[in-house]
């Protein structure tokens, strides 16, 4: 089936206000719209559908904590009520089609009941992750400028409470921006100060509200924004419409995921997260699934059979989490000796994303679980994975540390710098040929020139992954490394130019870099090396300890940046660029030439002693080696 053919049949699985009769506008390239003048809702899908397909009676919605010792399930039928009460809640504060709603929570219900409110009456919603520290909530309010935020007083980590409320205050303090209301959901565990006037309790919100029904949605008009980094301190908000993000995820449940109606599909990711977007929320939904949401971790919640347990309970089929979380669980319990505790008869699939799984681990999932290990490999800008054993439609041989081929939809090549083909095997850049499928992003809010820019004029016709790797014979396709200088910390795609632009804020750093060093369970984490102002007196163990407090407090605890240390000089190329790619092979022990451009060659073995005595390259056998939902 060509390109056309499958979206036009695709469509015909989701519901239309009104069906489209194009199927994809492309004179605008690359702001390419597939279904221009179809209406629909995403939420109606979601939940209204199904209700009048008969499962208004069946677990939409299974939410399992075990921080707060919580388990509670909403059927499809409660779930649709509880959302069109909470969209007549945004209505009745003036919130309307393409108004922004920013939404700030940890992994409760409620931040999915906010999501799909905001669907319901066409608003556009926000996700911001938790454990984001204020200054990047604040940019991402004056970036989109919300009418409402919702948030709740707290988020609950195994060891410690975070109190999300004053971190909002302080966010809406630093924005230039000023939302109208902010809905808060009050947890029991830490209850958060009201601003009269500004602040409104959800319970009592909810109390007051009248139920309304879906609002028909232009096709092409956003659902969602969700921030991701790019290599600035300016996050990218990628922008993903109703139209095609409702036909394509839908489609992939059946076709990547192997998933029917009634199964029970869990994706151990956090809603702040596209694979919290598209699949705790938005897939699973459409196609009439049971979503789980799970406040917790792999290990220490309370142990390393977390996941077993929750498998077994509700009688899980296909789960999706990032390599991270099974490196943790291998780590404690490396014999899996808690599996035999659990009945996993129901389990089908393991599907894997995030960073690139390394063998060890994708080997340890298979050996332990007995059933397919799928490594599949997409971006937040994809939406929806590009390449995919599809268990949907033919399961291919698995191939460790490979995510297979590209799902239907995408072609994937491998140019060189010159824009050509390399040759099979070979590294290079990894790109999509246009145009792209439906659901992937469509612009950068407030950023169209940068969305041209930063991902489609480099490789005219092709869009930019920021991933390189290569093709091997069998047409497999094997994703190395990010061509530019974004990391994955435990799966979390974080900017290390936005760490660098923060550490240059300390009034004694005069120069700085960030580059990831291998870890054997995060698969990578920062490490700063810091030169200081001529004259500087402080100790260098405050100015590190000062450092690591300010990266925290102002990019959140998410970017674990604890590895800092002080040189005299950095490597750099005669014409003063920073010699990043040198600096994390010597880092991480590969093989590196001395670069024929570099300014004193001496530097190089200053930074690599330094590195040294931070543990670097370690001896221990990497995790992942090759970096970077
Ligand atoms: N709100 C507030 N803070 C949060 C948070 C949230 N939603 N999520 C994480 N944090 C904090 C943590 O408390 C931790 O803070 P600390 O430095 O004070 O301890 C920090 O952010 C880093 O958290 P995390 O990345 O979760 O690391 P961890 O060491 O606590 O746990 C793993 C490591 C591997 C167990 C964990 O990363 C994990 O479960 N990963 C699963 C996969 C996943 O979710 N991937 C995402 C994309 S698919
Ligand atoms: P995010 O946008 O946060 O989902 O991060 C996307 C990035 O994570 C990709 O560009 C890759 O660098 C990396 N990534 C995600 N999944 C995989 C995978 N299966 N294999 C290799 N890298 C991956």
């Amino acid at each position: 089936m060509d390109n056309i053919d499958l979206w036009q049949e695709a469509a015909k699985d989701i519901y239309w206000y009104k069906k489209p009769d194009i199927l994809l506008d492309s004179s605008r390239a690359p702001f390419n719209r597939w279904f221009p003048d179809g209406v629909t809702n995403a939420c109606y899908n979601a939940l209204d559908l199904q209700v009048e397909q008969g499962r208004g009676g069946q677990a939409a919605l299974i939410y399992d904590s075990p921080v707060t010792g919580t388990k509670r399930q909403y059927t499809y039928a409660q779930l649709l009520a509880e959302v069109a009460l909470f969209a007549g809640a945004l209505m009745a504060r003036g919130v309307a089609k393409g108004d922004r709603v920013v939404i700030y929570m940890p992994m409760v219900p409620e931040a999915a009941i906010a999501m799909l409110a905001c669907a319901r009456i066409g608003a556009i919603h926000s996700v911001v992750f938790g454990g984001f520290a204020s200054n990047e909530l604040a940019q991402r309010i004056d970036d989109a400028t919300p009418l409402v935020i919702v948030a709740a007083s707290c988020g609950v980590e195994p060891s410690h409470l975070v109190a999300y409320k004053p971190l909002l205050d302080h966010a809406i303090e630093l924005a230039q921006h000023k939302p109208d209301y902010c809905i808060i959901l009050q947890r029991p565990m830490l209850a958060a100060e009201i601003i009269e006037g500004r602040d409104l309790d959800w319970l009592q919100v909810m109390k007051q509200a009248e139920p309304v029904s879906c609002v028909p949605v232009g096709a092409n008009e956003p659902l969602y924004i969700l921030y991701t980094s790019g290599t600035t301190g300016q996050p990218k908000g990628v922008v993903r419409d109703t139209g095609g993000s409702t036909v394509a995820l839908k489609w992939t449940m059946k076709a990547i995921y192997d998933v029917s109606p009634g199964d029970v599909y869990w994706a151990a990711s956090d809603v702040g997260w596209v694979v919290g977007h598209s699949y705790i929320v938005y897939g699973p939904l459409f196609a009439g699934c049971t979503a789980l949401m799970y406040e917790g971790k792999p290990v220490g919640t309370p142990d390393p059979g977390a996941y077993w347990r929750v498998i077994e309970e509700y009688r899980v089929s296909v789960l999706f989490t990032a390599p991270t979380a099974f490196r943790a669980i291998k780590k404690e319990d490396p014999l899996g000796e808690h599996l035999a505790e659990y009945d996993l008869s129901n389990f089908r699939a393991l599907f894997l994303a995030g960073e690139r799984c390394d063998p060890h681990t994708l080997e340890w999932a298979q050996a332990k679980l007995q059933v397919p290990v799928i490594d599949h490999w997409w971006q937040t800008e994809t939406g929806w994975p590009v390449c995919s054993n599809c268990l949907g439609i033919e399961q291919l041989p698995i191939v460790a540390g490979s995510p297979a081929r590209p799902v239907p939809g995408y072609e994937v090549r491998v140019l060189g710098k010159d824009g050509n083909a390399v040759a099979t095997g070979d590294i290079g850049a990894l790109v999509l040929k246009m145009p792209l499928p439906p659901g992937t992003f469509i612009n950068l809010w407030n950023a169209p020139e940068r969305f041209a820019e930063a991902y489609f004029s480099k490789f005219p016709g092709y869009y930019e992954t920021g991933d390189a790797g290569y093709i091997d014979e069998a047409g497999y396709i094997f994703v190395m490394s990010r061509t530019d200088d974004v990391i994955n910390v435990a799966g979390h795609r974080l900017s290390t130019g936005a760490m660098e632009e923060i550490l240059f804020d300390d009034e004694d750093v005069g120069e700085c870099a960030v580059i990831g060093v291998a870890d054997a369970v995060k698969g990578q984490v920062p490490l700063g090396l810091l030169v200081l102002n001529s004259g500087v007196t402080t100790p260098h163990a405050a100015i590190i300890a000062r450092t690591v407090k300010l990266v925290r407090d102002r990019m959140g605890p998410v970017a674990a940046f604890k590895l800092c240390t002080i040189v005299d000089r950095l490597p750099k190329t005669r014409s003063g660029k920073l010699l990043r790619g040198t600096l994390r092979k010597i880092a991480d022990g590969s093989d590196w030439n001395m670069p024929a451009t570099i300014d004193d060659a001496a530097v190089l073995d200053e930074v690599a002693i330094a590195l040294k005595q931070m543990g670097y390259p370690s001896d221990k056998p990497s995790s992942s080696g090759p970096r970077s939902c």
